[in-house]
């Protein structure tokens, strides 16, 4: 009798001990795959008015953008036949988040092992760097100003404040699609990171390079139902001067975004017709 007694109560014990156990081991699991809520204020433990954009903007803040989505609502075929160069806007802001996904198109990680990034780059050497120009009311919740891409936390630090699509226009020869667009993204490149590895073929490498950035950010325009175009005709070091970029650094690309007057669309018929009619003629 006092046996039995004794092993239901060790039983007990065991059974006891094994649910705590199990306990603890779901509490822990529930805790490393809970993914971490954006934090409330900014690494200043300033307050956020739009989530990752702290209240009170000075030169310096860090803006983080939300994170970037990685599935869309059109198929790469569509964003590919939409692809266009598109020069008139509508006097519209672009939200954050359109602005977070053309800045990860254009130079956001999808490799977390070594960092590697949306856009190609000869032995991952990476010259780029990219700025953005935002106009009065150009994204809704961020003051017109100049900003940095930081790659690696997908965020933005300001760099002057003010609506400067002006003087970028002026820059770039006046052409008004830079002072019309919500946005100016400013993509330069520093050559050295490079050309220390490659010599003067790295040069082309660089101007490669950009040229996958920028039809990235073209196919994320069309994807987001935006347009944009690439800008190659203006004064460097007016627009280095304007975005306040190092001398080192050499601006390649403007690429204008704003939300079109009237979108790109191919019609398939079209295209068929074309290809067929091509086919007929004798060289
Ligand atoms: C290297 C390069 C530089 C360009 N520079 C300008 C420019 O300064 N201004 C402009 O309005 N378009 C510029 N474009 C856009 C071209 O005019 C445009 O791609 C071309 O007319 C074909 O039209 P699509 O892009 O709609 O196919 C440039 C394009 C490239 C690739």
């Amino acid at each position: 009798m006092v046996s039995i007694r004794l092993s239901t109560i060790i039983a007990l014990v065991i059974a006891v001990i094994l649910s705590i156990f199990a306990l603890y081991i779901t509490t822990y699991i529930q805790t490393i795959t809970t993914p971490t809520p954006p934090p409330s204020t900014s690494p200043s433990g300033e307050e956020f008015k739009t989530p990752g954009v702290p209240t009170n903007i000075t030169i310096g803040t860090e803006i983080f953008l939300p994170m970037p989505r990685i599935k869309g609502n059109i198929s790469l075929e569509e964003a590919l036949s939409m692809r266009r160069s598109i020069r008139d806007y509508k006097p519209e802001p672009l939200t954050i988040e359109q602005l977070s996904q053309l800045l990860w198109a254009a130079q956001g990680i999808n490799e977390v092992v070594y960092g590697f990034r949306t856009a190609p780059s000869a032995g991952a050497t990476y010259p780029l760097e990219v700025y953005v120009v935002v106009g009065e009311n150009g994204v809704k919740g961020l003051p017109a100003g100049i900003y940095h891409y930081n790659v690696h936390r997908h965020s933005l630090t300001v760099v002057k404040l003010g609506d400067f699509r002006d003087e970028l226009a002026r820059a770039a020869l006046n052409q008004p699609w830079i002072r019309n667009a919500a946005i100016d993204i400013v993509i330069t490149a520093v050559y050295e990171r490079t050309t220390k590895r490659y010599g003067e073929r790295g040069i082309r490498y660089v101007h490669m390079e950009v040229g996958h950035v920028g039809q990235n950010i073209y196919l994320q325009a069309a994807a987001l139902g935006l347009g944009t175009v690439a800008v190659g005709a203006f004064y460097d070091d007016e627009v280095r001067k304007i975005i306040g970029a190092p001398e080192n650094e050499h601006p390649l690309y403007i690429m204008p975004v704003g939300v079109p007057v009237k979108l790109y669309k191919l019609k398939y018929e079209d295209l068929i017709r074309y290809y067929e009619s091509q086919r007929l003629k004798t060289s």
